[in-house]
């Protein structure tokens, strides 16, 4: 039956979680070069969030506003110029918003497939997570095998998957995170005796870092969370080293470094974003990831599923610090497809 109104969850205007309020929605319609979803699943990223709050002066959006960057769902409508054998294939969407919604509408050209084998809930959280981690270490850090490497934010969805992909480019890691739970949920994706994960609460984790690095420091700290603790990031990076921000979930970094201390140093700072490295680099990552996903080698870190309409409180326990891993926001759920 052809449906003329969706459920979403919109963000009117900027604000705290309470902004996203439930709405009754006329379903788009794909016009030239778009597809139409019927979303399964939206992964919580944190850029929903800060979008939320109007946080990113660099992509601004208008509002009313439905989140969801990174979905899956089954194409159920194709506009003029799409082949029309789109229909029915099982997709994620990853550069429009709309997932926190029954019906989304991407560019067809943007749509990646899922292989079989993935269900849509994994598929809807691996890719960014992983894609960022893969680009930060093998594009703009150049890892190679024995690097000493540290993890801000080890039991994030980007720090969770940054742990394994350098664990098996062959390099000893250190992983970070908030307290005992989080140390827990991050050591076991790292699975790895040689590796470790220090709780940063505790005020010694500089010393503890330090010692595991050795005399050497680290070769590279991949950083998206920024914040006070950055600051230690200088004194335990190693000669050669690449320290590559990748965004600041604590804030903008309490300290950077001058040109003199980074000429005595011999290190440098860099950052990235995904789509600029991707941009440059091509898809490289895919096969891989997919290959090593799809193994059972790399382990996605979905860690709880909610329904749409709980959404307002998953992003106040995001905003707590109280969301581990990837979370996911189950719209319509496995869905039948190909
Ligand atoms: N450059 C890119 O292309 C790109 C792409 C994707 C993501 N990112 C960035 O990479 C970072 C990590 O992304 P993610 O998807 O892994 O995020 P995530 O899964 O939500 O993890 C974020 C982690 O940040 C820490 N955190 C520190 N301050 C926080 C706060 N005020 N609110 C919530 N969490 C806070 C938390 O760990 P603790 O409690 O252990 O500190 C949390 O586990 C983010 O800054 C994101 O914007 C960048």
């Amino acid at each position: 039956m052809k449906r003329a109104a969706m459920r979403a969850m919109v963000v009117r205007e900027p604000g705290g979680p309470e902004a996203l309020q439930p709405a009754d929605l006329p379903v788009p319609q794909p016009g030239p070069g778009e597809a139409r979803l019927r979303v399964a699943y939206a992964g919580m990223n944190p850029v929903d969030a800060m979008l939320r709050r109007a946080r990113l002066e660099w992509m601004p959006v208008r509002y009313p506003f439905t989140p969801g960057i990174e979905h899956t769902g089954v194409v159920d409508a194709v506009g003029e110029g799409v082949d029309a054998a789109l229909v029915g294939a099982r997709v994620l969407s990853r550069v429009s918003f709309g997932g926190y919604a029954e019906f989304s509408l991407a560019p067809a050209a943007a749509l990646v497939r899922l292989p079989d084998g993935m269900g849509l809930a994994v598929g809807a959280a691996y890719r960014g997570c992983s894609s960022t981690a893969w680009y930060a270490l093998h594009g703009a850090a150049r890892v190679t095998a024995g690097d000493r490497v540290l993890v801000h934010s080890a039991a994030g969805a980007v720090g969770a998957m940054a742990m394994q992909i350098a664990r098996d480019a062959g390099a000893k890691v250190c992983g970070l995170a908030g307290g005992p739970v989080k140390v827990a949920f991050a050591r076991g994706l790292l699975a790895d005796p040689a590796g470790e994960v220090l709780d940063y609460l505790q005020p010694d984790w500089p010393a503890q870092a330090r010692a595991f690095a050795g005399p050497g420091g680290f070769d590279i700290i991949l950083d998206g969370n920024g914040g006070a603790v950055a600051a230690a990031n200088h004194g335990l990076i190693g000669v050669l080293g690449r320290i590559v921000h990748l965004g600041a979930t604590a804030g903008a970094p309490a300290a950077s470094a001058p040109t003199p201390q980074l000429i005595a140093g011999s290190y440098s700072i860099g950052g990235m974003t995904l789509r600029a490295v991707e941009a440059k680099m091509g898809a490289a990552a895919d096969p891989i990831i997919l290959r090593e996903v799809l193994a059972g080698r790399w382990r996605v870190p979905v860690s709880e599923v909610v329904p749409l309409a709980e959404v307002a409180a998953l992003h106040a326990r995001l905003e707590a610090r109280q969301v581990m891993g990837r979370a996911l926001i189950e719209v319509g759920g496995e869905v039948g497809g190909r």
